[in-house]
């Protein structure tokens, strides 16, 4: 997976005021702070080039698949979906026409977004610069799973503070923190394997490995919360090396402050687990 380099500065002004005025946040602009934020959607919907058009698609070439990421702007046939089509195609990972999205969209996470956020993030979409692509569907070369799970009615909101519960939220849910953090032979181990990282990526950049975030020594506990959020919403580390792709800091870097402590507060909480555990 790479990292897109496009510009999100012409958000800046829709989420610095999301920021600020969070009590009077309208759902475009929660919408637009999490899918340019944390949930960083353009990680993988927008091509890693500069200049790339936002959410338009690209090709993801992983080690065991690759991956047609589809175009999600109005441009897209996404246009021809109502609401409850595109909730449940982001929550469900499955489509109006009843086919199920494979990986690597973080569906198991996407399952616990809210109702509120999820439709935020719909009205969103519905107004990104609309580009028109022609649809490529993917071919995994093994089955995807008939479903993520059973039909989702309802998920209700996790109060929006700094909490260990609403940076639990944010790690899992809202931006997959814990998909790449938590990956053990090629899968997420959420339950034996919770940020204790060693996955490898290898690209332009050379190789990059997902860094262990549990409270062991060899994870986060000797860094201050300054250090740990300067690491996640700048890529930078104590010492200046500056990371590599797929973190996605330069979403990150849109995170309000409260959201960055609520992260940290939840990734103390980690059971400690040390590298290569
Ligand atoms: C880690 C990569 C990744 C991330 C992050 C991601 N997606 Fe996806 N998404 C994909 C891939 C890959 C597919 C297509 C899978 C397939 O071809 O079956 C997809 C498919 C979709 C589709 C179906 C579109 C269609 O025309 O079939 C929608 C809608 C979508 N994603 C929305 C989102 C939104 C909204 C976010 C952020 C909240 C997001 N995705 C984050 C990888 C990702
Ligand atoms: C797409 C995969 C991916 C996602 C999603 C992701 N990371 Fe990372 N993260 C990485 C990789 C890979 C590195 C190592 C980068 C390097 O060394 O160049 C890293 C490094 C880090 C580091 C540096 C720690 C150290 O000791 O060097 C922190 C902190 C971190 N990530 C936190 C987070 C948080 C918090 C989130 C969610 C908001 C997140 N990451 C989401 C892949 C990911």
């Amino acid at each position: 997976m790479r990292l897109p380099s496009q510009s999100l500065s012409t958000l800046a002004g829709a989420l610095a005021l999301s920021a600020t005025a969070l009590a009077a946040e309208t759902p475009l602009e929660r919408g637009a702070y999490l899918v340019e934020g944390p949930a960083a959607c353009g990680s993988c919907h927008t091509a890693p080039m500069p200049g790339a058009a936002p959410l338009a698609g690209r090709t993801l070439v992983e080690p065991a698949f690759t991956a047609e990421v589809p175009n999600i702007t109005p441009g897209s046939r996404i246009a021809d979906w109502s609401d409850a089509e595109l909730v449940r195609a982001i929550r469900e990972g499955i489509r109006p026409d009843g086919s199920v999205i494979g990986p690597p969209m973080p569906i198991m996470l996407y399952r616990h977004l809210s109702d509120s956020d999820v439709t935020a993030m719909v009205t969103y979409l519905r107004t990104v610069p609309a580009v028109e692509t022609k649809f490529k569907a993917s071919t995994y070369p093994f089955p995807l799973p008939p479903a993520y799970g059973p039909p989702i009615d309802s998920v209700a909101d996790v109060p929006r503070e700094v909490s260990v519960a609403y940076g639990e939220y944010l790690a899992g849910p809202v931006a997959h923190c814990l998909e790449c953090h938590s990956l053990k032979d090629g899968m997420p181990d959420l339950d034996g394997h919770l940020g204790g990282g060693g996955h490898t990526w290898e690209g332009p950049w050379g190789v990059s490995v997902a860094a262990n975030l549990t409270s062991h020594e060899d994870g986060l506990a000797d860094y201050s919360d300054a250090e740990i959020a300067t690491m996640i919403t700048q890529g930078i580390r104590p010492d200046g090396s500056q990371m590599h792709p797929p973190m996605s800091y330069r979403h990150y870097a849109y995170m309000t402050e409260d959201d960055v402590a609520a992260l940290i507060l939840y990734l103390r909480t980690l059971p400690p687990i040390p590298d290569g555990g």
